[in-house]
Parts: C-alpha cells; structure tokens; sequence
C-alpha cells in the first residue's frame, strides 16, 4: 500500500505559508518552491540504491557509499514541475532527467501526452516523478502510467501541496507510489483548485498570468 508522507517541519511550514501569499512575486515563489523541493529530497530519497565502495581516508582505508547516476531519474511534470528541479538537482546533481508533458483534454478532461523522453534504461532506476500540485490526481497517474509503460518499477511522487481527492485517486490507481507532499490541503474547488492552496502553481512560477 502507498505510503503518504506529509511533511511536519518549521521550515517547509514557513516557506509554504509563504508561498500561498498572493502578494508574493514570481521570483520568491521560484525560490520558495525550488527551497521547499531540496528540503524534501531527503526524505524523498530515502530509499534510494547506494553503491559500497572503499575509500581511502588521510590515516586509512573504510567502507563508504555513493550514489550512482545511472540508478536516479527524477521526471518533472510539465510544466509546473520544471519549477521544482533546481532545487532537486542541487541535491542530488548526478540524477538524470526525463520529461513528461500532458495537457488536459478540453472535451474529456482527460490528460492527453503530448512529449515525453526519459533516461534509458528506466527498470532499474529510482524514479522521482515532480509536480507541485496534486489535485484531480489525474496527470500524476497518467504520468505514472508512462513510465510504468517504459519499465519504471520503483517511482515515488514528490510535490508541494496535496488534496485528498487527488491522493484517493492516485493511490486507488497506483498503489505501489508513494506519495511525498510539503503539505496537505483540504479540497479541491468546482474548477480543481485546491483550497486553501496556492493558485495556479505554473502561472505563479513563470508569471504567465
Ligand atoms: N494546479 C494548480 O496549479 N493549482 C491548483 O490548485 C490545482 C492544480
């Protein structure tokens, strides 16, 4: 079963109440976002692979572990997703990345891909799919979906704010995804805002609106 990870820390509650300010422009709220996704990576990535390895101090030789490149893919979901990749690749700089593009159908309401390309092979790699909203829970299934299609075994999902319709959702369809959200909201509105929220994630992060 899924598990749902729901941050509980002084810094990402600052830094999202921050960020649900209106009044907050679109340079902070980049700078909070990629600040709020570095906090995150560490638990995010708890159960990544590590490599053993020696390594050889100034006094002796002991047992370490690294990271390795090939085994990390983190996907961001765009667009909004792109907004949260600084701060993920300033923590873990050797991932390597892939991108997932989706629109919302307007006569289905379906997500429909319209680009994708991901690091090869995938089946064996720790899958970070990133988008900061979690609302229908529609496009991060459907993105799931995706990498599943391409040999994804191991994915979790990290984003910014959840709502319950959307973590239902997403855990009913993939169950094996765990869920990793800075925090979580109370619903979603007629239009699949969530409230309380922050408005439109990728509006605010490009200042297209
Ligand atoms: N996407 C957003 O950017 N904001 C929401 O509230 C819901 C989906």
């Amino acid at each position: 079963m899924a598990k749902l990870v729901v941050f509980d820390h002084p810094l990402i509650k600052h830094k999202i109440t921050r960020l649900r300010d209106k009044n907050v422009d679109s340079k902070l709220f980049r700078e909070l976002v990629n600040e709020l996704a570095s906090l995150m990576v560490y638990e995010v990535t708890r159960e990544m692979p590590v490599l053993d390895v020696e390594v050889e101090t100034p006094l002796t030789r002991c047992k370490g572990h690294v990271i390795s490149g090939d085994s990390i893919a983190v996907v961001p979901v765009l667009r909004a997703g792109l907004g949260m990749m600084d701060g993920i690749m300033n923590v873990i700089p050797m991932a390597r990345v892939g991108h997932i593009g989706l629109y919302r159908c307007p006569e289905t309401l379906k997500p429909v891909e319209y680009y994708c390309k991901l690091p090869e092979p995938l089946d064996e790699k720790f899958v970070i799919l990133a988008d900061p909203m979690l609302a229908t829970g529609f496009s991060a299934a459907a993105a799931i979906d995706l990498l599943k299609a391409k040999g994804a075994k191991k994915i979790v999902f990290a984003c910014i704010l959840a709502a319950p319709e959307g973590v239902q959702a997403l855990t009913d369809l993939h169950p094996d995804v765990d869920i990793y959200t800075a925090a979580y909201d109370e619903k979603l509105n007629e239009h699949g805002y969530i409230i309380p929220g922050l408005g439109d994630a990728g509006d605010r992060i490009f200042g297209t609106k």
